[in-house]
């Protein structure tokens, strides 16, 4: 028996498990509360549990394995989780279609009205039959039927003149043209039922897909996917250094992307009831690392000094240029970033929350494994970002996970001691959200657990000297169904290292500004942490400035409702390029007293 404790860590939510026999994946995920399928009951029959092993061995293939790979059922590099063994170190990432339930990704934003202005129309074509007399080539047809358009240039004419001939023949010579202002990009037979147009948020951890009615600006239909380049680090700089690698492991990054937006798409469209290639308008969003993924730019710029972008302005490229699913000749629109660390994801961010239009004193932060944080003063708008790692996502947490049905979101210490936790969707808490764990400390602190300086009070009857003699706090005691959960002194020093950077970076940008915690109108949070943040604990540990809880907002996804703004109207997009401009960006490592800023941070 292998006494010696290993972990298996599950992706793309991020639970962990700690191990100390051999244990089927199967079994393992089971043990920390993942329902995978498993039709077949484990029996290796049904080929429903497969997984990739990104990280780590496990034991051999098996004959089932053999002969679902050979049928195709598992691609090459899965295994069935009910048929590995592992017993060391393993990381491994279980597609969708593994999980009994679907993973919940939040997508929503607060949509802002707008008016829309999108430049996709459609307009009737009546053509004229050539004869002898009169023998015109299609594209001669085309031009004259409708005056004013015209094709973009000669490749464009190509395209779509080689799929019109047979449409306009069999049409009897009536079609529809798509245009994009002047430029007809695509020649249909009959009339579109509806026109539409995908805006996506590609977030390092999941991407929001939206399918948007370009002609009335509603949500068609909204589908969030894990990011499966989540197979090559939880953090930027790990996928950047595997780009790194060279242009076939740069190009696999982006492939990984695509086909995640690709599937989901297609999944837009058949619950809307149109072709999976009827998006005629696009515009994608990103960090920086995910915007050049997308493009299949090199990335090598981005991990190295001074992290300057290859591209940072807005682009208006044909989609299938970068392989989009969706109408033959149609764009995507996808605004630049503003520095190598600060995407056009922040842009979205601030343009939906109408950042620049007053002068009002206002501070936008987005936590995630980098948190980009704008701070807005009259005319001026200052944004940098910080490298706040992976914990607030439940990474390097023993008990961490990221929110998501299971976690532990809310934690609340009462008069006489006990501890009430607020799990998302039905218990039993599979682990502990980043939320979950800000407001442990918070609580901990209030009840003095935990001391000024941030140490668990071995006097206190509740914590305990666990392995290695790190101290430990439990949040909840196992039963049959229920594993325990617990905070250490390793994990509060993960939190407040994260909370640290944050902090330091929002005071570096007051400090750049002359800002006072009084002065500031507003904080709004972006992002799905920011959703289950509790703000009350997030100012009680120092993480944000001291203001009235009644100024501060949560907006969730607002990365996607600036996404979808932009591709309704181009007024929206001609705003928001405007927005990029007038936005300052602050380098944090290289600001007066960086340092002092960082240690002061970190402290209660
Ligand atoms: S559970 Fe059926 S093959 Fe694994």
């Amino acid at each position: 028996m292998n006494e010696t404790p290993f972990s298996i860590e599950f992706q793309p939510i991020g639970i962990r498990l700690l191990c100390t026999e051999p244990v089927t994946l199967l079994d393992a995920a089971r043990q920390a509360g993942i329902q995978l399928h498993s039709t077949c009951g484990g029996k290796g029959t049904c080929g429903k549990c497969a997984l990739t092993i990104l990280e780590g061995g496990g034991s051999p293939l098996t004959r089932n394995e053999e002969i679902f790979r050979k049928g195709g059922i598992l691609k090459p590099d899965e295994r069935l989780a009910c048929e590995i063994i592992v017993q060391s170190d393993t990381k491994v990432f279980i597609p969708p279609t593994s999980f009994e339930k679907a993973q919940v990704l939040q997508t929503e934003g607060e949509f802002k009205q707008i008016t829309v202005a999108s430049p996709i129309h459609i307009e009737e074509l009546h053509l004229r039959q050539p004869d002898l007399a009169h023998p015109l080539s299609d594209q001669h047809n085309i031009s004259q039927a409708h005056a004013q358009l015209n094709f973009e240039n000669d490749d464009t004419a190509l395209k779509v003149l080689r799929n019109a001939a047979t449409i306009i023949r069999t049409g009897n010579w009536e079609a529809f043209a798509v245009c994009n202002h002047d430029h007809i990009f695509h020649i249909l037979k009959e009339q579109p039922k509806l026109k539409v147009g995908v805006a996506v948020d590609i977030g390092s951890t999941k991407i929001a897909c939206y399918l948007l009615n370009l002609a009335n600006g509603n949500t068609l239909a909204v589908e969030g996917v894990p990011n499966p380049q989540i197979a090559y680090g939880e953090d930027i700089m790990t996928r950047l250094s595997f780009a790194m690698q060279g242009s076939s492991s740069q190009k696999h990054l982006h492939d990984l992307t695509m086909d995640a937006i690709n599937q989901a798409i297609s999944e837009l469209c058949s619950r809307s009831g149109i072709s999976s290639e009827s998006s005629m308008d696009f515009c994608l969003v990103g960090n920086t690392a995910m915007h050049h993924f997308l493009l299949d730019l090199p990335s090598r710029s981005l991990a190295t000094s001074p992290f300057t972008p290859v591209v940072d302005q807005e682009l208006y490229i044909t989609a299938s240029e970068i392989g989009l699913k969706g109408m033959p000749g149609s764009k995507a629109f996808i605004p630049g970033p503003i520095a190598g660390f600060v995407g056009s994801d922040h842009l979205a961010f601030l343009f939906s929350e109408e950042f620049g239009k007053t002068g009002a004193i206002r501070l936008g932060i987005d936590i995630g494994t980098n948190t980009e944080i704008a701070l807005q003063k009259g005319q001026r708008i200052v944004s940098c970002s910080t490298a706040s790692g992976p914990a607030f996502e439940g990474a390097h947490i023993r008990f961490g996970m990221r929110a998501a049905p299971g976690a532990i979101e809310h934690v609340r210490i009462t008069g006489d001691g006990k501890v009430k936790c607020d799990v998302i969707g039905e218990k039993p808490a599979r682990g502990i959200c980043g939320s979950g764990i800000l407001d442990i400390i918070s609580e901990m602190k209030r009840t003095g657990i935990l001391n000024k300086r941030g140490r668990l009070d071995l006097n206190h009857p509740g914590v305990h000297l666990g392995e290695e003699k790190v101290r430990y706090f439990p949040l909840i005691a196992a039963d049959k169904e229920q594993r325990e959960i617990s905070i250490s002194q390793k994990d509060i020093d993960q939190i407040l290292l994260a909370k640290g950077a944050i902090r330091s970076g929002i005071s570096i940008l007051m400090d750049h500004l002359q800002v006072k915690s009084e002065d500031i109108e507003e904080i709004i949070i972006a992002g799905a942490f920011g959703s289950y943040l509790n703000p009350y604990h997030a100012i009680q540990i120092g993480m944000l400035p001291e203001i009235d809880l009644s100024r501060i907002r949560a907006v969730g996804n607002a990365a996607g409702s600036g996404a979808k703004m932009m591709l309704l109207s181009e007024t929206a997009r001609l705003e928001a390029s405007d927005l990029a401009h007038r936005i300052e960006h602050l380098e944090l490592n290289t600001y007066p007293d960086f340092d002092m800023f960082f240690v002061h941070g970190i402290r209660f």
